[in-house]
């Protein structure tokens, strides 16, 4: 039987936390915000299950991930079918016919593709050297400039000119008339919300929660009192930034309770324009079809933000200065779980751009190393 001391009490954390309380280690979470949950922490208002850092679509066509979840809550059949707003001209994403349809009037995949390529053309032959110029060769110009182009400049706080042709390696064009964001084979929002469904994972005897805790505070405490530390915050901040700092996109949240039912008709509106400064508003009750008060409904605008010491570090900047960077931190992390004392998770301790499943993945992945089956 092992001590563990789990900081951060997010998704990895907690898969962390619920399978070595099931293998019978003693576990302490703590965690520096007031709540469980990490940035998947979700909270009942008038009935609402509100997404309080940001929408949070569980996708995955991981089998097993998927299985692992539906032990800890019911999935919905929520599908993510995100709506851009441009200039008060509706667009359905991802692009699909449908978009294609609002865009340009046509009507066939044939005479989709046929203006695609035509549009195309202007980059034929000619290396993208930005963001712009690549999204112009995958998908035209018309496109990049009402659905991307604003987006993506309120996104990174830079000119798609002055960004890197590798933000946007791919844009899937789909010739059908499919709504659906992700491709993924599976896709829902957890019955009763998030938070329930990590307070079901860290509802185990062999598991204490620390909120209110900051590991920073008494980190020579913990390393001499535990046999093992689980750390998922920042990986810069743990050695002390020594090697120089990490670059993160960070976000504000502006949240506004509406006295009627249906504010805008869809979960995700994307604001594409530069002109508005936020880049969607979210609509939670429709993550669970309407349900809660049938008078109110919450809505949340999302505005990027750059990050600077001491804001929340929503977003790893995965670019070649900061990915070298973290290749150097992530040496000395090797070096500490080689002195078994400390294994670095999650996104902000593996400074990887996961989705859900992904870090479920991981802290699986994490499991079986440490316990070996
Ligand atoms: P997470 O950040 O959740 O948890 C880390 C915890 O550690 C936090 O609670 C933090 O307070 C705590 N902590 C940090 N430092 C500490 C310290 N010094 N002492 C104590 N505690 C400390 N994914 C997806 O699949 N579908 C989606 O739709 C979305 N949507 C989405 C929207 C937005 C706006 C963001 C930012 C992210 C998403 N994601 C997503 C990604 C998803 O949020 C992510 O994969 C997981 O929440 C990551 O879980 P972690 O446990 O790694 O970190």
């Amino acid at each position: 039987m092992k001590n563990f001391l789990i900081v951060g009490s997010g998704l990895f954390g907690a898969v962390f936390a619920h399978e070595a309380a099931k293998r019978e280690n003693k576990v302490t979470i703590i965690e520096k915000r007031d709540h469980i949950a990490g940035n998947v922490y979700s909270k009942e208002v008038d009935g609402i299950q509100v997404h309080e850092y940001g929408a949070h679509i569980f996708h995955t066509s991981n089998k097993k991930v998927w299985d692992y979840v539906q032990q800890f809550a019911e999935f919905n059949r929520y599908t993510n079918s995100p709506v851009a707003n441009y200039k008060g001209q509706m667009y359905n994403l991802p692009f699909n016919m449908n978009t294609f349809n609002e865009m340009w009037g046509i009507r066939t995949p044939q005479e989709a593709l046929a203006k695609i390529n035509e549009q195309r053309r202007e980059m034929a032959g000619k290396e993208p050297k930005n963001l712009e110029e690549q999204a112009i060769s995958l998908i035209g110009r018309d496109i990049y400039e009402k659905l991307i182009k604003g987006y993506t400049e309120k996104q990174w706080g830079r000119p798609c000119t002055e960004l890197p042709a590798f933000i946007i390696k791919r844009l899937p064009v789909r010739l059908i008339y499919d709504n659906n964001y992700f491709n993924d084979d599976y896709q829902g929002i957890p019955i009763g919300g998030y938070t329930k469904m990590i307070e079901k994972m860290l509802d185990h005897p062999n598991i204490t929660v620390k909120l209110n805790t900051d590991f920073f505070d008494k980190r020579d405490e913990y390393l001499k009192n535990y046999d093992k530390i689980v750390y998922t915050g920042m990986i810069d901040r743990f050695f002390d930034y020594k090697l120089g700092e990490l670059e993160y996109r960070s976000l504000c949240f502006e949240t506004e309770e509406k006295n009627i039912g249906n504010y805008q008709g869809n979960a995700v509106i994307n604001y594409t324009e530069a002109e508005i400064p936020y880049t969607r508003i979210i609509e939670h009750k429709h993550f669970e079809f309407g349900k809660g008060d049938p008078n109110k409904t919450i809505i949340t605008r999302e505005y990027p933000a750059d990050w600077h010491r001491g804001d929340e570090p929503y977003y790893p900047v995965n670019n070649d200065r900061n990915n070298q960077l973290y290749a150097k931190y992530a040496k000395y992390a090797e070096l500490a779980k080689k002195q078994d004392k400390v294994i670095f998770g999650g996104r902000l301790g593996q400074y990887k751009y996961y989705n859900m499943d992904q870090v479920i993945e991981a802290a699986l992945n994490a499991v079986h190393n440490e316990f070996g089956d």
